[in-house]
């Protein structure tokens, strides 16, 4: 969370607005006297739920705790932020630790650039690397590989690198936070890969983050993987990510393996769509960047460490995806380099082959039991139905219910009642958070995430070529102040990379990360066009829900809505502005089923 939105998360603009404007409540909202404006009938609003302002009489305009701050005292964003922070106790960065900071990753992102490309000279030229050049062609590598991954060879030395970084002006310190050395006195080093075959491990855009190592014979550990540092987090890569995704996209599927040498051989092959998962768990930011590229997912998996926990492992995956997950089995004892290398037909059989996770746990938990036995019976149930309670996705748990059902003969009601009764108790049960508070606590979370303003901005600020779509949006269709803010900024000046001179230091953390926030190249004017077809949507939406809200107040109240003069040019406004984006919406999508 970013410290903008720690900020919002300990305010409450219903606090806030008291000290402008006498409230008085209004169904859910508080309706006054506008602050910014002379009027006699209140057509100002504020929503605690969204924790927004509304003016539905001549200012015409509203937003979030911020802008309301700055447009009643004056302020400018930051100095809003600094006052409430402040207030409520949340510490904001300095501008110099800030940019210090992302110089630091800079550099670490040209150490680890460095390194590759030393470890690769040294694997394609120097004399001494004949021995990974010899096991590199045993193992059926091509030259066409060795080059897409940058394969590369550590000498047999204790400071090689060291050396050729240090040359560079890069210092000790350095080469141990990126991880390439091992300290042993305070700021004194050696080299932590020696005489090893190396893989470089990219980022989404193809930066090197860390390396895996190999062994050139059978001494073990077989490899070495860098160590957690500031760019690297084991469970976060997924390894060939950078070279796959296009094909990814373009076949619509990913698979999904264990090994570096499974990635390659594939590779080599023609299946470009193979990465490997450098963890046993999946985490969030895998699957964020999977989840742009496709949602059609198989894990192969070696029979022999394929089983429940495999089974477990793939439906925690499918929830985070939030679609169904296959899994491939490749025969007891090989991985896919073997498989492969061995057969491509045999293994785009096992592609085609693969089973749905749960499908799969199924055959696994019921083979060689007995189905008209009670004790293998209930066997059955004891395994399965825990991973069944573990799918999120309502229709597929069912679904799985309903088969394990007809399986074992018992109702289907039964079955559910035993899985319901057999869940962990949660300490808090849901019960007793009140209606209330789960409903703002719902809005909290939309109010924080705000994923399509976020995207729409990342789009713009790496992408200049595009600045020409941004005459579609209004400032106000940025609902957060933050991003209103840089919306602005980027509006009135003509080269992004003077666009943070005109912000406020208290942003510039949050900019940088939209600015770096990893998105997909491809399709940008397309992606672009379509959140602002959805910002715009959201804000009219918005509009419409505000004003229901007051009317609906307004009847309760016996009040007269109609003295709220815009009310009624407003509603034609939103309803021929939702129309209009409703037809934009089905051209796009007729488009689109066009070019399937
Ligand atoms: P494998 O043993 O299947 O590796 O481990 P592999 O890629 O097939 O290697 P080869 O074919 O024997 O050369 C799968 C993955 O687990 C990690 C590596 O990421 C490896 O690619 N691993 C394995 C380690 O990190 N350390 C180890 O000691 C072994
Ligand atoms: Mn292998």
């Amino acid at each position: 969370m970013s410290v903008i939105d720690e900020v919002k998360q300990k305010t409450d603009i219903v606090e806030i607005a008291n000290q402008y404007t006498t409230l008085t409540k209004s169904g859910r909202n508080f309706k006054a006297i506008c602050p910014f404006h002379s009027e006699k009938h209140p057509s100002f609003f504020i929503y605690p739920e969204q924790q927004s302002w509304h003016c539905f009489g001549a200012c015409n305009t509203g937003g979030d705790v911020f802008s309301l701050i700055m447009k009643k005292e004056g302020l400018e964003f930051g100095e809003a932020l600094r006052r409430i922070a402040d207030k409520v106790g949340v510490a904001l960065q300095s501008r110099t630790y800030q940019t210090a900071d992302k110089e630091k990753n800079e550099r670490l992102y040209r150490i680890n650039q460095l390194a590759t490309d030393y470890f690769h000279q040294q694997l394609v030229q120097s004399p001494s690397a004949k021995k990974a050049r010899e096991y590199i062609s045993r193992r059926g590598i091509s030259e066409k590989s060795i080059n897409a991954f940058k394969l590369g060879y550590s000498p047999n030395s204790w400071d090689s690198l060291k050396q050729y970084l240090l040359e560079r002006d890069f210092s000790d310190t350095e080469l141990i936070t990126a991880g390439l050395a091992i300290e042993t006195k305070p700021d004194t080093s050696y080299d932590r890969y020696r005489n090893r075959l190396m893989f470089p491990i990219n980022d989404f855009k193809g930066r090197t983050i860390g390396f895996g190592a190999r062994v050139l014979d059978n001494s073990i550990p077989k490899y070495t993987n860098s160590p957690e540092t500031p760019l690297f987090n084991k469970s976060s890569c997924l390894y060939g990510i950078d070279l796959a995704r296009e094909i990814i996209r373009q076949q619509d599927m990913a698979i999904i393996v264990e090994g570096y040498m499974d990635v390659i051989a594939a590779y080599d092959n023609g299946f470009g769509n193979v990465i490997a998962s450098m963890g046993t768990s999946i985490t969030d930011k895998q699957v964020k960047v999977l989840k742009q590229l496709t949602n059609n997912i198989t894990l192969a998996l070696d029979a022999d460490t394929a089983g429940e926990e495999a089974a477990l492992r793939g439906i925690i995956f499918e929830n985070a995806l939030d679609s169904e997950v296959r899994i491939a089995i490749l025969p007891s004892g090989s991985d896919p380099d073997e498989v492969i290398r061995k057969s491509k037909d045999t293994w785009q059989q096992l592609v085609m082959e693969a089973i749905p996770v749960m499908d799969y746990a199924f055959n696994r938990i019921t083979a060689g039991l007995n189905l008209n036995n009670a004790h293998d019976k209930s066997l059955i149930v004891d395994k399965l139905l825990p991973l069944i309670s573990q799918i999120n996705n309502l229709v597929r748990q069912s679904h799985y219910l309903q088969k394990l059902a007809r399986l074992v003969e018992i109702s289907f009601k039964k079955l559910e009642m035993i899985m319901e009764n057999s869940k962990p108790k949660r300490r808090f049960s849901q019960s007793k958070i009140n209606n209330k508070t789960r409903s703002i606590l719902i809005n909290q979370q939309e109010l924080l995430s705000n994923p399509i303003e976020k995207d729409c901005l990342a789009l713009l600020l790496q992408h200049p070529e595009l600045k020409a779509l941004s005459k579609d949006i209004m400032p106000e269709f940025f609902w957060n102040s933050e991003n209103r803010e840089i919306f602005n900024a980027y509006k009135s000046i003509e080269s992004i990379s003077s666009i943070k001179e005109k912000l406020d230091d208290s942003i510039w953390e949050y900019f940088d990360n939209l600015k770096t926030n990893e998105i997909p190249t491809d399709r940008s004017e397309e992606r672009l066009s379509d959140c602002i077809l959805r910002l715009r949507n959201d804000y009219w939406l918005r509009l419409a829900r505000k004003r229901e809200a007051i009317l609906a107040s307004e009847a309760e109240s016996g009040g007269s809505a109609a003295e709220l003069k815009n009310l009624g040019d407003q509603d034609l406004e939103i309803s021929s502005q939702l129309r209009d984006i409703h037809i934009q919406r089905s051209r796009v999508s007729q488009k689109q089923r066009k070019n399937i």
